[in-house]
Formats: structure tokens, sequence, C-alpha cells
């Protein structure tokens, strides 16, 4: 018996990783057998439009780069993961309930080294008639800068919600921080006490894979992440590693970034709710083929598998695996098994060496082909303005290049 997998891709603007990814399915035309049947996929870009509620979805597992700002395919989202036993790679329910903040106390719940890390009542009070009285009998005075001065400068002030760099200010002193609190208006702000670090680490997670990477947040766009292989210890690598994943597993989030900053061999998780994070070519570069990988292991194997979607959270197995009682490393090491165990690790990395081995080679052969260059030179010309196009055209294939360089399988590009 034959069973077409169907898997739908829910995009904004994007055309490279999509395109990627939809040729690398075409190519690779799976047949796997699995549990009595023969699996095959296809991909589908999603339309948008009027849904009856009864109404049964196609798409057996979607990939969702939308929902986080078009509320549209996110109430659909929800409907079919709660009617039609779709598969969702982020959870949509905690994804849009969980904030920063949220993800902030969880993962301290958990024993992590978050910075010490203060929540602050709005400048400028919400607009609301019942606001008056109540501020008048429950609000407290607070003096702002005594508690700057509990945490200690330079601090950060950031919303609670945050993301994309939005309100984020790095403070040295009483002056900047009033002028940032004044400024914040409506929003609910963070201070954060600021890590002095060695390195920042991005560590992208698509299912049961991670690939941490050495990050510049302050360079522009196509030059964040670093090609750069040792640049933390094993013993880091692997705390890193362990961290993004218990994060996931924790939340029900499969396809997230988790940015952590090392100082010495300590490491500090500071933003990781940013589920359906950018993998486009241009920001990734070097790592792009990785992602596209991880992408097609995760989806082929929740389908194949029929692994059922987690809705709910579990929150008190991890309280109890990371009992207060127990030291750091302990925590996290029980942390970690849970974040195998949710993620079904062992079997996951079975199936792949089973029905997955020629997708290293199908992948480089893609990267390799003159398909892909055209796909690259049309991004960069869409992403850059006309000037830069030369230049970028080289940077993307020199940093492909590379990676095709780095595989084991293939010739390098001719
Ligand atoms: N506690 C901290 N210590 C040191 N640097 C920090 C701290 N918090 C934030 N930063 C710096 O500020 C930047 C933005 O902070 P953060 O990642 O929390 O906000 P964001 O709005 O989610 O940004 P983005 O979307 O770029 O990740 C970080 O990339 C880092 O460079
Ligand atoms: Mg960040």
């Amino acid at each position: 018996m034959a069973t077409k997998h169907l898997i739908g891709l829910l995009l904004g603007m994007e055309e490279d990783w999509s395109r990627t990814f939809e040729e690398l399915v075409r190519r690779l035309d799976l047949r796997i057998e699995h549990g009595g049947e023969t699996h095959r996929y296809e991909t589908e870009r999603i339309t948008i439009e009027p849904f009856d509620l009864r109404a049964k979805p196609r798409y057996d597992l979607v990939v969702d780069r939308l929902a986080h700002w078009y509320y549209v395919p996110r109430e659909w989202l929800k409907k079919v993961a709660l009617m039609d036993g779709v598969y969702l790679m982020n959870n949509p329910f905690t994804f849009q309930s969980m904030e920063k903040h949220a993800a902030y106390c969880a993962m301290m719940r958990l024993g992590l080294r978050v910075p010490e890390t203060w929540l602050l009542p709005q400048k400028s009070p919400p607009e609301d008639a019942r606001f008056a009285y109540t501020a008048d009998r429950y609000n407290q005075p607070f003096d702002l800068e005594e508690v700057a001065g509990r945490i200690g400068y330079p601090l950060f002030m950031k919303p609670f919600d945050g993301g994309a760099w939005v309100g984020v200010s790095r403070i040295d002193d009483p002056d900047e921080l009033r002028r940032c609190y004044d400024e914040s208006g409506q929003r609910i702000m963070h201070l954060q006490a600021a890590v002095d670090f060695d390195v920042f680490v991005r560590s992208l997670s698509i299912g049961g894979d991670t690939m941490v990477m050495r990050f510049e947040p302050d360079r522009p766009q196509h030059d964040r992440y670093q090609v750069s292989h040792d640049f933390l210890t094993a013993q880091v690598g692997q705390e890193v590693t362990r961290i993004g994943r218990i994060v996931n597993a924790f939340f029900r989030w499969e396809f997230n970034s988790c940015e952590t900053l090392v100082t010495g061999d300590q490491v500090h998780p500071i933003d990781y709710a940013n589920a359906c994070p950018d993998v486009s070519l241009t920001s990734l570069h070097y790592y792009f083929p990785w992602a596209m990988k991880a992408l097609l292991r995760w989806a082929v194997f929740c389908t194949t598998t029929r692994r059922p979607m987690r809705i709910n959270l579990d929150p008190m197995r991890w309280f109890e695996a990371a009992d207060e009682e127990r030291s750091y490393e302990d925590r996290l090491a029980a942390c970690a098994e849970l974040a195998d165990e949710y993620f079904d690790q062992q079997v996951y990395e079975e199936f792949c060496a089973e029905h997955l081995g020629h997708l290293d080679e199908v992948t480089a052969e893609l990267i390799a082909d003159r398909w892909f260059d055209d796909l690259l030179v049309e991004t960069v010309r869409t992403t850059f303005p006309e000037h830069e196009h030369e230049k970028f055209v080289a940077h993307y294939r020199g940093l492909l290049g590379a990676w095709l360089e780095d595989q084991p399988l293939t010739q390098p590009r001719g």
C-alpha cells in the first residue's frame, strides 16, 4: 500500500529556502518502506482563504514561517492541530502565548544560568478606565535607580516579549536608564544584567538536530553567522546544544533558535523564544544546506512514523528532574535526558541511518548544480541593491563552495 504525505509550506516572502527544500524533496523521490506501507512525499505551498472549521486539510505536516505575524494562518494552524492531527513543528499554543518572559522563567526554574532579570511596570499606563483606581490602591511607587542598582551596571533594558532587537538598549548609567524607561511608553520591559561574554553563540534546532554557530549580532545580516568550527570546548559545546534542546522540548518547539553567551566555561542563555527563525540562504550561507537536510529529515521522520504532535506541556516532570537539591550539571543532564526522550532521539537517528543514507549526497549534488547557482544569483538580486550584486554573488558562491569542499562525498565545484 502506498501512502503519500503532503508537507505544507506556509511562507512569507521567501523563495530561497522553500525552493531548495521543494527541489530536494523532488530529487530525492523517496519511497520509504515502513510499517508495511510504502511512504511517498510531496510539498505544497499553502494558500490563505476562508475555511470551514470542520474542513479536513490535506496536509500531514506544516512548516510555518508566516503565522508569527499573519494571524489568519495562525488560527488555521490551531484548528488543524486541534481537530485534524496535522503535525506542526512549533506548538502554536505555547509559541503564541509564551513570550521571552515565560521562557526566562521556565529556564530559571530548571536551573539554567539566565542572567538576573527584573520586570518593570510600564512607564505609561495601559488605557483602561479602571487603571487610575487600581494603581492608586495597589501600585507601589518604586525607585527605578534602586532596582537597576541591585542588578548592577551595565544592564540591558528590553521588551518582555521582544524580537528583532526592537526597543533593546544597553545601559551604563542612571541617565540612560531614565531616558530608556521614559521612551519605553506602554511596553512592559525587563531589566537584565549584561553578560560580559567571550563568545556569542546561536544554535539553530530543527527537530532532533541542532547546529551550534558562532554569531556576531552587531554585524550586517549577511555576516552574522561565522564559519568557525572549534570555537567552543567539547564540554561547552555539549552544554549549549543541551540548552537549546531543553528549551525546545519543554515548550514543544522544533524549529527554533537559541542564543547563549559564553563566558569562560559558563553558558548564559539570553534569548530562546525564537520559533520559526530565519533560515534564508543569505543569512545561513555555509549552514544553509545543513538546515535544508535537517528540515527534510525531521519532516520525513514525523510523517512516516506518524509521530503525534504534543500540544500539551508537561512541566512537572521537568521540574522534578531539575530538582534544586541537585548540582547544575546533574540538573542539566537530567533535563537533557527528557529532551532526548521528547525527540525520540535514538529512534530518529536510526530512522535516518536506515532510510536517508543518500541525503548527504543528493544535497551536495543539488548545491553543486547549476539549478542552485541560478537560485543563488536570483536571491542575491532580490535581496541586495544592484551595485552589490557582483560582490555578494561571489561571496555566497565562495561560502557554499567551501561547504561543498568540506563534504566528504563530492568533488568541489569546478
Ligand atoms: N543580558 C545580556 N548581556 C549581554 N548582551 C545582551 C544581553 N541581552 C541582550 N544583549 C544583546 O542585545 C541583543 C538583542 O537582545 P535580545 O536577543 O534579547 O533581543 P531580541 O529583540 O530578541 O533580538 P534578536 O531578534 O536580534 O535576537 C543581543 O543579540 C545581545 O547582543
Ligand atoms: Mg536575540
